[in-house]
């Protein structure tokens, strides 16, 4: 069974072809950062009109990649939310008008729910139940999956998703945009050498990590940073404070749920020092996607498009678009 996804909730224009909800055949990932770059962050007008710019180029390669026609395809997924409302828009409307054209079953897929099942495209499934752990640019959310489509909300972040903090932390420290691989960057050319804040919140799976970005903030504003060897210690400094935190108190409740597996998603789980702290400290095995199958794509919409499939969720026509939907 080939599943076309379609993913534009935030500023990726994506869309991939993958058979039986794991053998990816073609995956085509637009990113705006180029655009958004030089404004520092995303900008969801510019956002949206780059989505309809692309949308259709990236589809046919897509489709050619994938050396598919549409008589190929059997079903048609697409992100409904969370994201921007305007580029969300631009996919689903696109994806109705697949659908409809070649009549085709159309299956709406949670942003959030799609990361994690980009743990799914590979040889050795998951098993449940699973704690999977999405540290995105909107969200760091601890959710126990106890089977397909089986979600609760364990812990979320009380004020910035990690993604989120490395992106304000990168701006404070003039790195520039994407902040995540920016500072990952800059992390690999130093070792932590400021001693920075972690909030625990004992007792809760939540995160918090605006404080630590205050405490960046405050160590620019107090110290003399014109030294690039500062810059790369504070970023090292930063990143091994989130790191710790994620790692941490995601460990402790796998330990404490009892469960099979940890999985890991989103794009701060292509972070290499995330990777390999988990990899290193977990007593459960820890699943994470290549890093490119962290960040936005199609392919991990398709293949939770496939399990939705399979559980007969199918959508109708009037299915729209929820930018601030959650899950569990
Ligand atoms: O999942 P994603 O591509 O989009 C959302 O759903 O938000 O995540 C984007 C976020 C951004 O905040 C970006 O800075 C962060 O993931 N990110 C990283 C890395 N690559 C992307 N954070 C830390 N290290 C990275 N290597
Ligand atoms: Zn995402």
């Amino acid at each position: 069974m080939k599943i076309l996804g379609i993913e534009t909730s935030c500023d990726e224009t994506a869309a991939a072809v993958v058979e039986d909800g794991d053998k990816i055949l073609s995956n085509v990932v637009a990113s705006q950062v180029d655009i958004h770059s030089r404004y520092g962050g995303i900008v969801p007008e510019v956002a949206s009109r780059q989505h309809l710019i692309t949308i259709l180029p990236v589809l046919d390669s897509a489709m050619v990649e994938a050396k598919a026609s549409w008589q190929d395809i059997d079903a048609v997924a697409v992100t409904i939310g969370p994201g921007l409302a305007g580029s969300l828009l631009i996919g689903v409307n696109v994806a109705k008008a697949i659908a409809l054209a070649h009549r085709l079953p159309l299956i709406g897929v949670n942003h959030l729910e799609a990361h994690i099942y980009a743990n799914w495209l590979r040889n050795d499934k998951p098993e449940f139940p699973c704690l999977c752990l999405i540290v995105s640019g909107g969200h760091s959310d601890m959710v126990r999956m106890g089977g397909h489509g089986q979600f609760e909300k364990l812990g979320r972040t009380r004020d910035d998703a990690a993604g989120e903090a490395f992106d304000k932390a990168a701006r404070i420290l003039g790195l520039g945009y994407p902040g995540g691989p920016a500072i990952e960057k800059a992390a690999a050319a130093s070792s932590p050498s400021f001693s920075l804040p972690r909030a625990w919140l004992k007792g809760s799976d939540d995160f918090s990590f605006s404080g630590l970005k205050t405490a960046v903030l405050h160590l620019v504003r107090d110290n003399d940073f014109s030294d690039p060897a500062h810059i790369a210690g504070a970023a090292a400094s930063f990143q091994q404070a989130v790191v710790d935190v994620l790692t941490t108190k995601t460990i402790r409740a796998a330990e404490r749920l009892g469960v099979k597996q940890i999985l890991l998603s989103g794009g701060v789980a292509s972070n290499k020092a995330l990777r390999d702290s988990f990899t290193d400290n977990s007593p459960v095995p820890v699943l994470i996607p290549p890093p490119g199958l962290c960040t936005d794509n199609a392919a991990m919409v398709a293949a939770c498009g496939y399990h939705h499939y399979r559980m007969g969720k199918i959508d109708g026509w009037d299915v729209d678009v929820v930018p601030g939907l959650s899950l569990g």
